[in-house]
């Protein structure tokens, strides 16, 4: 079964093909990040607009670099939320018609399972169960994940997320948005100890996080000094090192609590190098294995839509032809496949 996945949730447009014998056949990515740039963040009515664009040409692309034509498609899944209602009815309209037009079944995903089975596209999958570390531009969460469709949710962050945080205290750098990535690459030479930022809830017990109060702390750290680019450096390495010593702390924390020993890190953060390496050596010692995808499928890509959407499209599960736009969509309302 070939199902054409796509991405319209956000700044975003993807578009892949997955085959359930042969795997990801193909699979394309654009960022609106220059259209957005200017604005300082993401401007819903113009990633909306951009979509409608670019989608169509990127499905035929997508088709082609597969190898197949609009008729050898037997599924179609698109993102159905959580997202950006113009961006999610964009992608959503398409995918609908599509499928009409094809006379094939379609599915509407949600974006955050994309995220979570994201690593089943990798060579090594992890085996269920496992723990996900969910850290995204608006989501960050801690889920057990007993099969698809079965989550759990352990724990979430009150306030901003994680990719939030890094995005704000990037731009309060200068580096422009998104800059999750840039104030990565800035902390890379940055000193230890010259700035100390606070471990937002590890004083306290359960696995919620909050990461507001970091944003914050970089105001005041920079408030009456003018820092030079060493400086800035400092301070990013800073900020970089209370996000991941929280996020990894609260991980073990996890799997602690849960007795397992798989653990997947996935969302646009998961693409952090400190947060990479750190996990995996603070899991190892606890005797467990972390899994990730490629940096490329940590972020929004189209592959994890097709996948989650072949794994529901081939355990039976079918929808009607209205188009699906849910701006918000609790996780733990989807239903789990039966087999
Ligand atoms: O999953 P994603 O692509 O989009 C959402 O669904 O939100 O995540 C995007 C987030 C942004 O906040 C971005 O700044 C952050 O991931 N990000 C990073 C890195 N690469 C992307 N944060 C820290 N380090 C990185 N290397
Ligand atoms: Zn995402």
């Amino acid at each position: 079964m070939k199902v054409l996945g796509i991405e319209t949730s956000c700044d975003e447009t993807a578009v892949a093909v997955y085959d359930g014998e042969a795997g990801l056949l193909a699979h394309e990515v654009f960022s609106q990040f220059d259209l957005h740039r200017a604005w300082g963040g993401v401007v819903p009515e113009l990633a909306a607009r951009d979509h409608i664009q670019r989608l169509l040409p990127m499905v035929r692309a997508t088709l082609a670099a597969a190898g197949t034509t609009p008729a050898g498609i037997d599924g179609v899944a698109y993102t159905a939320g959580p997202g950006l209602i113009g961006a999610l009815m964009v992608g959503g309209s398409v995918a609908e018609s599509l499928a009409y037009a094809l006379g094939v079944p379609v599915i509407g995903v949600h974006h955050l399972e994309g995220h979570l089975l994201a690593p089943m596209l990798e060579p090594d999958p992890p085996p269920f169960p496992f723990i996900a570390l969910l850290v995204s531009g608006g989501h960050t969460m801690l889920v057990e994940v007993a099969g698809i469709g079965r989550y759990r949710i352990l724990g979430e962050s009150l306030d901003d997320a994680a990719g939030e945080a890094f995005d704000k205290t990037a731009k309060l750098l200068g580096l422009g948005y998104p800059g999750g990535a840039a104030l990565a690459q800035l902390a890379e030479g940055g000193r230890p100890g010259v700035f100390t930022f606070p471990r937002p809830m590890m004083d306290r017990p359960g696995l919620d996080f909050s990461f507001s109060g970091l944003k914050t702390a970089a105001v005041v750290a920079m408030r009456g000094r003018e820092l030079d680019g060493q400086g800035r450096a400092d301070l990013a390495r800073a900020f970089e090192e209370a996000v991941v010593d929280t996020l990894v702390g609260k991980a073990l924390r996890a799997l602690d609590a849960t007795g397992h020993t798989a653990l997947v890190i996935a969302g646009g953060v998961g693409a952090n190098r400190r947060l990479r390496r750190e996990l995996a050596e603070a899991a190892t010692r606890r005797g467990a294995r972390v899994y990730y995808p490629r940096p490329g499928f940590c972020t929004d890509n189209a592959a994890m839509i097709a996948y989650a959407g072949y794994r529901r499209l081939a355990a039976g599960e079918r929808q009607g032809q209205a188009i699906r736009a849910r701006p918000r969509w609790p996780l733990d309302e989807l239903a789990p496949i039966t087999n």
